[in-house]
């Protein structure tokens, strides 16, 4: 009987982004500053990836959680709700600000919201941890379960970069920034959310990671490397001395497989959530593709032949803010007027996992 009612209420009920917003540091860091810390250059790293600059956060002052918080403020104000309408949190984010407990409580609490104790779900996959939390938000949506739902995918990536010459293919592509939505039901069949789609593969999980620190204790890749865990005590250590010797505690990535890889998930992603609608590609009025490089972004679109205007950029000014990208662009979108009522908009992620989504929506 419940699950009928489930399946009606699933039927009956769509989700609706009501509101998106974000929140950017005001900190730029342009291409040309890196080069004081690392051998790298303004037309190396345009010409490869088509980022200009991005923005820093105030490492004193802001944090994961916090850049969140602003941008969830927005979303809720531009919804017309109040913050204690809120019904559950979800924090999609690979630059926690603890190891734990994650994101989602801290920014609950930094939002005023403890007594509601509402909960707060958090969200690790990465550049596509924001489609992940939007097709969870979606069931919790259309089954009744909650009515205004907070989704937020923020990332300070500058606290955990290398700055030196071995770390600048990462270090350059990376920014910080934060975006945010609420999504509530409606009735009307025509609007929403339409369709998510999900993916993983854990093949090459390490080709683009932060390993360490991590509960691992050399068991994939070899305990030489990372240093043998303490065998004084019973269990380990998360962070040896060998790792803070040998630089390993920042994020590594073997470029060209993540780019030959998200070529071409990103365009069988984006097929099979128009296969599952009956639309077709140029029925697309906007394509919001994780910022992960604007080369990739390229090859999507000629593989999906769509138009310039059916594509938005904006990596060029914030490099790829991971779990945060998709939002952001989708709030600099809706407020340049490229987002309009009733518009067919497609979101599509790729990223480190290896884990990839897509989702239509009716705006
Ligand atoms: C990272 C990426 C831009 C590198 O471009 P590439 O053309 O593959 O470059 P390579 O890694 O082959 O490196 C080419 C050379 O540039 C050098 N290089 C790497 N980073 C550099 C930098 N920031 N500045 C200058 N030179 C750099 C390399 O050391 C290498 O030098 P070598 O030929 O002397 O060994 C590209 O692989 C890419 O965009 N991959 C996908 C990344 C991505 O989207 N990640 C996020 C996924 S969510």
């Amino acid at each position: 009987m419940l699950y009928w009612l489930y399946n009606r209420l699933a039927l009956m009920l769509r989700t609706r982004i009501k509101s998106i917003a974000h929140y950017v540091p005001e900190q730029i860091v342009t291409n040309d500053y890196l080069t004081k810390y690392m051998d790298t250059s303004d037309e190396w790293i345009r010409e490869r990836t088509g980022i200009e600059e991005r923005r820093y956060a105030d490492k004193h002052n802001e944090t994961t959680s916090t850049m969140g918080a602003r941008a969830a403020e927005k979303a809720i104000a531009e919804a017309g709700i109040t913050k204690e309408d809120v019904d559950f949190i979800i924090f999609a984010t690979l630059s926690p600000d603890y190891y734990f407990p994650g994101c989602g409580v801290l920014l609950q609490r930094e939002l005023g919201i403890t007594e509601m104790e509402v909960g707060a779900l958090d969200i690790r996959n990465q550049c596509s941890g924001f489609v992940y939390g939007l097709s969870i938000a979606d069931k919790f949506i259309r089954t009744g379960t909650y009515k205004n739902i907070l989704l937020v995918g923020a990332e300070m990536h500058s606290m955990g970069l290398d700055f030196s010459t071995e770390g600048r293919g990462v270090t350059v592509i990376f920014g910080d920034g934060a975006g945010a939505c609420i999504l509530q039901p409606t009735e009307d069949e025509n609007r929403g959310i339409l369709t998510t789609h999900l993916h993983a593969n854990g093949t090459h999980a390490e080709e683009l990671a932060m390993i360490n620190p991590g509960s691992h204790g050399g068991y994939y890749l070899g305990k030489e490397k990372y240093g043998y865990p303490d065998e004084s005590v019973p269990g380990g250590i998360f962070v040896t001395q060998k790792m803070v010797d040998d630089n390993l505690l920042a994020g590594n990535m073997t470029g060209q497989l993540v780019f030959k890889t998200a070529v071409t998930k990103f365009p069988a992603v984006i097929k099979e959530a128009l296969k599952a609608t009956g639309y077709k590609s140029s029925d697309i009025d906007l394509l919001i593709p994780h910022q992960a490089n604007l080369r990739i972004s390229a090859f999507v679109q000629k593989r999906l032949e769509l138009r310039d205007d059916q594509v938005f950029s904006n990596i060029q000014k914030y490099g790829n803010t991971t779990a945060a990208s998709i939002p952001i662009a989708m709030s600099e979108a809706f407020e340049q007027g490229k987002i309009k009522d009733r518009d067919l908009i497609c979101i599509a992620a790729f990223g480190s996992g290896f884990t990839w989504g897509s989702a239509l929506i009716r705006w």
